[in-house]
């Protein structure tokens, strides 16, 4: 189990570990990702550790993110996630999370892993990293007050509407939408269909 006491020192090891900048927004994510777990019930040491972890490998290089993508998860990258940073350093930071600062609480390591493309099924904890990193306090783009007001009051319903956002911006710029950002929308919209209006 981790421990739950040491989120001071993942804070110091994050601060030493990327910019200023990504420091920054790793701190908002943290104080949405509480303000949300607080809300919906969920334990806020471990989103508080989903939280500082999930831009650990933001920084690294594109071949050092192959390396280690490629070391841990063979079967589960694709040859269009290899290409992207964007996509891969989710998936690294969750073996880093593992591997250098030793944690094993395995809802933790998925929220980091798909806190990019999400997955379906995935864990109200996950959700929470997930939607936080768009939303945060230094985050801005049109649309994401009402995102913030909804996700408040149901998240689900607010991740929805943040990805049928995402999929507009991206079809507009005719940019690939990753498969699964597109399996958690069909899923959430399954498990809320009463709450949806659509
Ligand atoms: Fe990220
Ligand atoms: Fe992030």
């Amino acid at each position: 189990m981790t421990d739950i006491k040491d989120s001071q020192y993942f804070i110091d090891a994050i601060k030493k570990e990327m910019s200023h900048q990504r420091f920054i927004h790793t701190l908002g994510v943290v104080e949405m990702a509480k303000e949300l777990a607080l809300i919906h019930g969920v334990d806020l040491s471990r989103v508080e550790i989903a939280a500082l972890l999930h831009d650990i490998s933001k920084e690294t290089s594109k071949e050092e993110l192959r390396k280690i993508v490629f070391e841990h998860f063979p079967d589960e990258i694709t040859l269009e996630d290899l290409d992207s940073s964007e996509i891969m350093h989710g998936f690294a930071g969750a073996a880093v999370a593992k591997t250098k600062y030793k944690i094993d609480d395995e809802e933790i390591l998925e929220a980091i892993k798909y806190h990019t493309i999400g997955k379906a099924g995935l864990s109200l904890l996950g959700r929470i990293i997930y939607i936080s990193d768009a939303i945060e306090k230094n985050r801005n783009y049109p649309g994401l007050e009402e995102i913030r007001k909804c996700v408040r009051e149901n998240l689900d319903c607010g991740i929805i509407l943040e990805i049928s956002h995402i999929i507009e911006h991206l079809n507009e710029c005719q940019k690939y939408v990753h498969p699964n950002t597109k399996d958690m929308y069909k899923w959430l919209v399954s498990i809320n269909k009463k709450d949806v209006n659509f």
